[in-house]
């Protein structure tokens, strides 16, 4: 398996990867934002996202948003391909991400919102935090990409307070205090997710906010 930040070599695998992801969503039930193959495109020739190859096999994928003028990044649009999931790719990806990120934006706080809990226990290993969507970018064009999730409604309905997904910060400087304090505090036992309190927090946010006919349909 080949981890690489994508270039324009990789335009032909874009419209498959929009397919690998709407068709993921659909299966998952779940609101995603939807990618159009150009936008991959631009992603890929700005050297702006990470590819993961099976000889030329499609594997994953994942690409970085800058916002707020650079001040917040973003990777977004994480895809594994069934047939390669369950055995620590995403996780592997997002680590490439999340270090290209730091390099090519290294003042900027890197963020994420996600209802999955894959995502949020990779995040919290990186050293992401959860926060209310008052900490994140307020960049129109950020929540903008909300509008095709099946779940925008509930966004409306909040002023953009919150939401299903939940937000996950890396605040850059917060994270380099904390390292030169206490390096101890960085080791990845204290980075754990508690999965039960996140699957609790999300059945409850889902209670409060589903529409009754949203929850007969699926
Ligand atoms: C979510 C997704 C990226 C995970 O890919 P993957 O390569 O199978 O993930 P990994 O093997 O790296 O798993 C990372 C961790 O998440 C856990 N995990 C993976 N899929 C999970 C799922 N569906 N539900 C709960 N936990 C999951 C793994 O058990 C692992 O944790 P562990 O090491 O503590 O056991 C992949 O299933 C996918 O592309 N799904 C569709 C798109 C999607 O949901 N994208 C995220 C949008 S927010």
């Amino acid at each position: 398996m080949e981890i690489t930040i994508a270039n324009k070599s990789h335009a032909g695998y874009a419209q498959y990867i929009c397919d690998t992801i709407a068709e993921s969503a659909k299966v998952r039930g779940t609101g995603i934002a939807k990618r159009t193959p150009e936008y991959v495109i631009t992603k890929m020739e700005n050297g702006n996202a990470v590819i993961a190859l099976d000889g030329d096999k499609f594997a994953g994928f994942c690409y970085i948003e800058a916002w707020g003028h650079g001040k917040f990044v973003a990777n977004s649009g994480l895809i594994v391909h069934p047939d390669y999931r369950g055995s620590g790719l995403a996780r592997q990806i997002k680590e490439a991400i999340f270090k290209h990120s730091r390099t090519k934006y290294p003042d900027a706080k890197v963020f994420g919102i996600t209802t999955g809990l894959a995502v949020m226990k990779i995040n919290s290993e990186l050293g992401y935090k959860p926060v209310t969507f008052s900490e994140l970018t307020d960049d129109p064009t950020f929540w903008k990409g909300c509008q095709t999730c099946r779940n925008y409604d509930i966004l409306q309905r909040t002023e953009q307070k919150m939401c299903l997904c939940t937000g996950m910060l890396y605040d850059p400087a917060k994270e380099e205090k904390k390292k030169a304090e206490n390096p101890e505090e960085l080791k990845k036992k204290d980075k754990k997710l508690n999965p039960k309190a996140f699957t609790r927090l999300k059945s409850i946010k889902e209670h409060l906010f589903l529409r009754k006919e949203k929850k007969e349909h699926h």
